[in-house]
């Protein structure tokens, strides 16, 4: 954007002299001087509290403590792994770092802090990941103490399909600010495509984190940012590996609602490792009758070359629509940029300020076909119309097999979304490639996403409980398949759900085997479409809730897996109610008592 007098603080002169200036600056210049900036000023801010001001003539001034605490909270691993490879890299350039799971994290010890780097997901409906909810809770109540000397930075990761972007990263950058801490730089918002600006937010931090040394030089270069975020291995989010299928199956019976792939997947060649509890990514592709349809309705060349990354790497429009963009899925800053490749009144009538609701319930359950057909967008050049559309985001899919049971390869539980809006049926992404388009033979590019939320408890002879309905029994498979392969000893007790016994019952054969092995102590089934009234894994739970409640005493670990919504909202109820009925504890103590287990990572939850 151009700098005017109107827009910007500035006078014509210094307009003038900003536009000569800007464009000249490379990347890591731009990031550089906005992290300086942000140091004057914080230092500046806290000098009453002691730290020496910084002034533009003198930037050679130490002013910042080499300590740095990195906390992070995260639900699925991401914002856990960049808070791990952020902190290396920190380590590198000479810092001291504390990194700490915000549930680790004693909250009095704040007050310390000089230089706190947050690095925080947003789930639910805009709250915190559960390893992040105490320490949000803590910031928010009176006890939160003020916080005049600390220096923060938040990154936050989200996605804009969701009302509430990136909530949880909002909320505490206004709560430090607010406790009267500065800003070591500002507040990054990622979306699902998070690599680049994560990497540009920790550029900024070390910009600012070092400004006070000038002989040191902490711009991290394109290159560098980029692996700073992905993983360990050769090949990772960033870079997938091209997988060989070896087996992909419906595991539910003839007559079901519903099909359930088991998808089997070899990682031969690739050297990535995986453990219970961790995540496959796949990165899929449209259906191919949504792309034909788009391009008709848009009017283009199927064949016609377009840009698809920043590495101006070319595609047809036919490829770039079916692997590099996502199609299905409308967001607010989509929907406003698209309004301005066009003169449709209406649409930029849709995005205006003011029309927030009406926005907000046009994008629901709308896709871009729905878009271009509704405001007759046909005219708009593909390149143009592209460019401004989301990269394909990968899907995760909890792990079902022990890489000890089945060495070089990774198992998938996946369950087809289809369902009809507005007189079309509708296909998941990737559920659907899945269900119909991927053979045994074909390839899938994947990565391992590392969950370091949901994990095995360390000591073999802690008993658990794992509650896991529908696909949420994936992860399961992979715990027994651990347990049976290392010999632990610990008891384990499984609740499944789905809708009728006859034809969703995944994975039967497999759980009776480790009944009958003493793998698997205990299992309790709730078939909900089987009976007239309604049976959910949460009405098992309460009839076993003496046992349950016996077996928590003894130091079980609870494990959750699947739907978000309402499952894992309604067990964490029950959990609670069994808890205060077999504890004789009020309310605000069985809370109390589900809390402590969350931060002893007894109780951990995989949930979508
Ligand atoms: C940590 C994690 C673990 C997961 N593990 C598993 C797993 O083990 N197995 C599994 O199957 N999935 C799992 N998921 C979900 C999975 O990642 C995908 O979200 C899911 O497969 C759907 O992806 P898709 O591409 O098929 O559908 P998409 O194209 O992404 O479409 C899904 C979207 O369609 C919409 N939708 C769905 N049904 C309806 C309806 N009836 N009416 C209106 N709109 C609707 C919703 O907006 C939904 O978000 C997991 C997710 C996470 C975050
Ligand atoms: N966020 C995402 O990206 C995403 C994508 C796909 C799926 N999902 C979620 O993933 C979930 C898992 O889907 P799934 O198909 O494997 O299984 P599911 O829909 O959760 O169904 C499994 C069993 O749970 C029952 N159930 C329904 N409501 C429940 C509740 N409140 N408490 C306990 N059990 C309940 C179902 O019963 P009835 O069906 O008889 O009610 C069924 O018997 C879905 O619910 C969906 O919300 C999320
Ligand atoms: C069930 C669910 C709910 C989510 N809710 C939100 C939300 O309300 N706002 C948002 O910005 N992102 C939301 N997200 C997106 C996550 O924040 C995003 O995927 C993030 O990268 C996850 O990081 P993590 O692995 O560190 O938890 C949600 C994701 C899931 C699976």
């Amino acid at each position: 954007m151009e700098l005017q007098v109107t827009n910007s603080p500035f006078n014509q002169e210094q307009v003038e002299l900003l536009n000569r200036l800007l464009p000249t600056l490379t990347e890591s210049q731009r990031v550089w001087l906005s992290g300086y900036f942000t140091a004057i000023n914080g230092a500046a801010g806290s000098a009453s509290a002691g730290s020496v001001p910084v002034t533009a003539a003198a930037p050679t001034v130490e002013t910042v403590s080499k300590e740095v605490t990195v906390l992070f909270g995260s639900q699925s691993g991401k914002a856990q792994g960049l808070a791990k490879k952020f902190s290396k890299k920190l380590e590198e350039q000479g810092f001291q770092v504390t990194l700490s799971s915000m549930s680790d994290f004693k909250p009095n010890a704040l007050k310390k802090v000089q230089n706190l780097l947050v690095l925080v997901s947003t789930h639910g409906e805009g709250v915190p990941p559960d390893n992040a909810i105490s320490f949000h809770d803590f910031l928010h109540s009176k006890r939160a103490p003020q916080l005049d000397g600390l220096r923060y930075s938040v990154l936050s990761l989200g996605d804009t399909s969701y009302e509430f972007f990136c909530q949880t990263g909002k909320d505490f950058d206004k709560r430090l600010g607010e406790l009267g801490g500065k800003q070591l730089a500002p507040r990054v918002d990622c979306d699902v495509d998070f690599d680049e600006p994560a990497a540009e937010w920790m550029s900024s931090v070390l910009s600012s984190l070092s400004a006070a040394s000038a002989s040191q030089s902490v711009a991290v270069s394109g290159a560098t940012a980029s692996s700073a975020a992905g993983a360990e291995s050769e090949f990772s989010r960033t870079n997938p590996f091209e997988a060989e299928v070896l087996e992909n199956l419906n595991l539910n019976g003839r007559g079901s609602d519903r099909e359930t792939r088991h998808v089997e997947i070899s990682l031969e060649g690739s050297n990535l490792q995986y453990e219970p509890g961790d995540c496959l990514g796949i990165y899929p592709e449209n259906h191919p009758r949504l792309v034909e349809e788009l391009i008709e309705a848009m009017g283009w060349d199927a064949d016609e070359s377009v840009t698809v990354n920043k590495n101006g790497d070319k595609r047809s429009v036919r490829y770039a629509l079916t692997r590099n963009f996502e199609i299905t899925v409308l967001t607010k800053p989509l929907l406003e940029q698209i309004a301005k490749l066009t003169i449709n009144t209406d649409l930029n009538g849709l995005v205006a300020p003011g029309n927030e609701q009406e926005l907000k319930s046009y994008i629901s359950g709308r896709d871009l076909l729905d878009l271009v057909q509704d405001y007759s967008l046909k005219g708009i050049a593909a390149g143009e119309f592209i460019a401004v559309l989301r990269k394909m985001p990968a899907r995760l899919y909890s792990i079902a097999s022990s890489s000890k049971a089945f060495p070089d390869e990774v198992h998938v539980t996946v369950r087809a979304v289809r369902y009809e809006a507005r007189g079309r049926e509708r296909y998941g992404v990737c559920s659907v490639q899945l269900a119909e388009r991927v053979k045994a033979g074909e390839a899938l590019p994947v990565y391992i996403q590392n969950n370091p939320n949901f994990k095995l408890p360390e000591n073999p002879d802690t008993p658990i409980i794992m509650i896991g309905p529908g696909t949420g029994v994936a992860p399961f498979r992979a715990f027994l398949g651990e347990r049976e392969e290392t010999g632990a000893e610990g008891k384990t007790w499984l609740f499944y759900g789905d809708q009728h016994f006859s034809t969703d019952f995944l994975y039967q054969i497999e759980w009776q085997r480790w009944l009958k092995d003493g793998v698997l102590t205990r299992m309790d089934v709730a078939f909900s479409r089987d009976t007239d009234q309604k049976v959910y894994v949460q009405h098992r739970m309460l009839e076993k809730s003496k046992e349950l409640y016996q077996w928590l005493q003894e130091g079980a670990s609870v494990y959750v897996c699947g739907d978000e919504k309402r499952m894992a909202h309604d067990v964490h109820g029950t959990l609670a109610t069994i808890i205060e009925q077999e504890g004789g504890f009020s309310s605000e103590e069985a809370a109390e008592y589900l809390s402590r287990m969350q931060q002893q990572k007894r109780y951990q939850r995989d949930v979508y």
